[in-house]
């Protein structure tokens, strides 16, 4: 198949979280399965002054947004470490912006008093996305068999592939397929953005674009997409319902027929214990309890808390939002230290929750190891040298980190809910005798949920070391590598195109 995958993040180049794993890993699986992918995303000013700036090429777009026609060069580079072309969308004006690309620069202006706060312009930068995705498929000649858009922020590429490319020659066949990372950020702008679109006015009515007078992006993908997923199957669930959909449930509930769930893949190249050039050494399921001790020794190190192998360390790396359950683990928190553990964080997010965890370090800077901000080798280090990694989300659509956390040996402490549940296998009595248990989950979102799961889990590793191990193991050795969701996606494509 012919597919052509568009994103606005995508690992190596811009980053704020999982979606840029997947995009950047997705696409890879598809073409050792002998597909032909390609990968649009904006040029971020990171894009070019990064590791792997792209090439120039030969094409300019006209890309329309609102009564203006934007002439947009388009750069070619490759997925990092693999032969998979990806296209970057040049237009200054929107992406060459003085803000990181890692971390949430990338939707976000700094503010006078250091606090982050959505780019007003949100709307028009994703338009002009969208819309310039649709562009370049068509300059680039080959019409593929099938787009792929993902989250709000190619929300309107359906709309556009519908309304607008179906129509020219050589265009009529091409279908979409549209994946909701996230529910809950669903790119919702007053109706003015109509006008942005380009897209015929009477299209802005309930059952298409509209949603409560205002233009969502989400919306748009649910509606006019071939097929949409999720990226779990207890997701897919979930946000059909009034407490997950974030207010889209009814529509997806009408949209069931073309609703699916795949779980996403780990890229085992760039996370995998055994070959991780991040670690200070390396292991396998076989090496673990012996080299896994200096990762922990060397976390501690690093975030300046006592290097002591005794003390049980408790992992966290998200993004400090409320999906996460931060409350959770600051509610929990001062039963984890009366436990004897030390806790580290790393993340960046909600000014409310940097406020809260920069004071729990201040109370206990011998038990709390803080980063705030964005770095991709503690995350890394967190995974490996942590001894219980929490995730305890009060949703979660998929989440990679406990997939990380499984391959690392360091079991996941989860709120059992979208993908965690379809990933994570609790570790009871019963599971371990089963030799099945890969982690340890709760059922009801509250900190003394989350503090007798954390208890019992040290309990184990404490007082029942070969129990705890078999944990481990079995979670290392579990292949949850992209080939299998590859595979699926590849029946999803296919099962549109008919
Ligand atoms: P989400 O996409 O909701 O943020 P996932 O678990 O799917 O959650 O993916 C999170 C990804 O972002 C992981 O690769 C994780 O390591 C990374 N990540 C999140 N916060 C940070 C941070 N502060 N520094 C480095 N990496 C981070
Ligand atoms: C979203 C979700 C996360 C998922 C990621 C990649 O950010 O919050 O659960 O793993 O997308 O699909």
């Amino acid at each position: 198949l012919n597919i052509v995958v568009a994103a606005s993040e995508v690992v190596g180049f811009a980053k704020t979280g999982g979606l840029a794993d997947v995009a950047g890993a997705l696409p890879q699986a598809l073409a050792a399965r002998g597909h032909r992918v390609t990968v649009i995303m904006p040029y971020y000013r990171t894009v070019r002054t990064g590791k792997n700036p792209p090439a120039r090429t030969d094409h300019v777009i006209a890309v329309p947004v609102g009564s203006r026609k934007l002439a947009c060069r388009l750069y070619g580079g490759t997925l990092p470490g693999s032969t998979v072309p990806v296209l970057f969308v040049d237009a200054p004006e929107y992406f060459d912006r003085d803000e990181p690309a890692l971390g949430r620069g990338l939707y976000q202006q700094t503010m006078s008093g250091g606090y982050k706060s959505d780019y007003p312009d949100n709307a028009e930068r994703y338009t002009f996305f969208c819309r310039a995705v649709v562009e370049a498929v068509a300059a680039l000649g080959a019409a593929p068999d099938v787009i792929h858009a993902n989250d709000w922020q190619t929300g309107l590429v359906p709309a556009f592939v519908k309304e607008l490319l179906r129509s020219r020659p050589g265009f009529a066949t091409v279908r979409t397929v549209f994946t909701i990372h996230n529910i809950a950020y669903q790119g919702m702008f007053g109706p003015d953005v109509m006008r942005l679109t380009g897209l015929p006015g009477w299209l802005f009515t309930p059952p298409l674009l509209e949603y409560h007078g205002h233009l969502n992006f989400m919306k748009a993908g649910i509606v006019f997409a071939d097929a949409v997923n999720t990226v779990s199957p207890t997701y897919s669930r979930e946000i059909q319902t009034a407490e997950f959909g974030c207010g889209l449930e009814g529509l997806l509930r009408a949209n069931q027929h073309k609703l699916s769930g795949i779980v996403n893949g780990v890229d085992y190249a760039l996370w995998n214990p055994a070959t991780d050039a991040l670690l200070p050494v390396r292991y396998d399921a076989e090496t673990v309890f012996e080299q896994k001790p200096k990762c922990k020794a060397e976390l501690q190190r690093r975030l300046g808390l006592p290097v002591d192998a005794s003390r049980p360390v408790l992992g966290m790396v998200a993004r400090l939002v409320i999906q996460k359950g931060v409350d959770l683990v600051l509610s929990a928190s001062p039963g984890f230290l009366d436990l004897g553990c030390q806790i580290v964080f790393l993340g960046e997010g909600d000014p409310e929750y940097h406020n809260e965890l920069q004071q729990f370090k201040a109370r206990y800077p011998q038990q709390v190891g803080l980063y705030l901000g964005f770095d991709e080798s503690l995350a890394h280090l967190v995974e490996a040298g942590s001894d219980l990694f929490l995730m305890p989300s009060r949703y979660e659509p998929c989440g990679l980190n406990q997939l990380y956390s499984l391959k690392y040996g360091t079991p996941p402490v989860v709120h059992m809910t979208g993908g965690l549940a379809d990933t994570v296998v609790n570790a009871t009595q019963e599971s371990i005798d089963a030799g099945t248990g890969t982690g340890f989950g709760f059922g009801e979102y509250t900190a003394h949920a989350l503090y007798e799961t954390v208890k019992w889990a040290l309990h184990l590793s404490r007082d029942r070391p070969a129990a705890f191990g078999e944990v481990v193991t079995t979670a290392m050795r579990q292949d949850w590598s992209w080939a299998r969701s590859a595979a699926d996606y590849e029946g999803l494509y296919r099962r549109v195109m008919l």
